[in-house]
């Protein structure tokens, strides 16, 4: 049976309701785990008012800023894990970003910085918080991030988010390997496409999502609370023997050719 009774599970990426990172949350909360999320904090507190208010209903014992980019931050973020839960069972790594204007057309265009700031924030963070919570998982642990198709074939307008997801990807098979003798699983979860703050910002992403509806095995696309289930399961121990792997959920899009 899933069952994450007694798991401490740190969440983070929840930006608003249509968050992916909402999602597993929610499914990870169902499964019995204790909650701690994360929220991005900003100058006049806005989203941390908002995040606050949207994860009341899952009772979070740890609510804590982390801006990935900033090292002072994620220490923080871990000494006060430490503190208050004492040992850390799930992180899950779900944010991402890149400039606008590197989401659109030619690939040829991205910026130094926008190659930059996109691989530092949506790939490197994943090392620096398995960082922080290595010393924490002292029983194991499961760590699971999120990633996307583009990281492995070109999709129109995803440019140098497919090279950080990429980058990303093989992140989770160094980690899974490094941190796999401390009983630390690191899994990979691929979504198929999904309307949410983050992806409004690749350009044509309904195009795409209705491109999925028409070809999926599935025909359809999938939801936050699908992909929040598949990352119950990689947390549970019904996924012990499970690490470096990336799973789709993505009505079945991915097996497709001629698509
Ligand atoms: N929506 C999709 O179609 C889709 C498909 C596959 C994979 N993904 C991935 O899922 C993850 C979550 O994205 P989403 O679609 O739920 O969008 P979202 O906008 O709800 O979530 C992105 C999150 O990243 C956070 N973030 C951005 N910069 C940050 C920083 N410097 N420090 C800390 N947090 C930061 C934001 O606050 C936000 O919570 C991303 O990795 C995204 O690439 C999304």
């Amino acid at each position: 049976m899933l069952d994450l009774t007694g798991k401490n599970a740190l969440v983070t990426g929840i930006a608003n309701n249509r968050s992916i990172a909402w999602g597993i949350a929610q499914q990870l909360h169902k499964a019995g785990a204790n909650i701690g999320v994360t929220y991005l904090p900003d100058d006049k507190g806005k989203l941390e008012k908002k995040v606050a208010e949207l994860v009341e209903p899952l009772s979070p014992s740890l609510f804590a800023p982390c801006n990935v980019q900033d090292d002072s931050q994620v220490e923080a973020l871990f000494n006060t894990v430490k503190e208050q839960w004492g040992k850390l069972d799930i992180l899950i790594h779900c944010l991402a970003f890149a400039n606008k204007d590197d989401l659109s057309g030619g690939f040829v265009e991205t910026s130094r910085d926008g190659f930059q700031l996109a691989l530092d924030i949506s790939a490197y963070s994943l090392i620096k918080l398995c960082a922080g919570a290595k010393p924490l998982m002292t029983d194991g642990g499961s760590v699971v991030t999120l990633t996307y198709l583009g990281g492995v074939k070109v999709i129109p307008n995803y440019n140098v988010m497919g090279i950080a997801k990429a980058a990303l990807e093989m992140n989770v098979r160094y980690l899974a390997s490094d941190l796999g003798p401390s009983n630390i699983r690191v899994n990979a979860i691929s979504a198929g496409p999904i309307r949410t703050l983050a992806s409004s910002a690749v350009g044509g992403i309904l195009d795409m999502i209705h491109h999925v509806e028409k070809v999926a095995p599935l025909r359809r696309t999938v939801t936050q609370l699908e992909v929040g289930n598949t990352a119950a399961f990689l947390c549970s121990d019904l996924a012990s023997g499970i690490t470096g792997q990336v799973v789709y959920v993505d009505a079945g899009y991915e097996i497709m050719g001629m698509s």
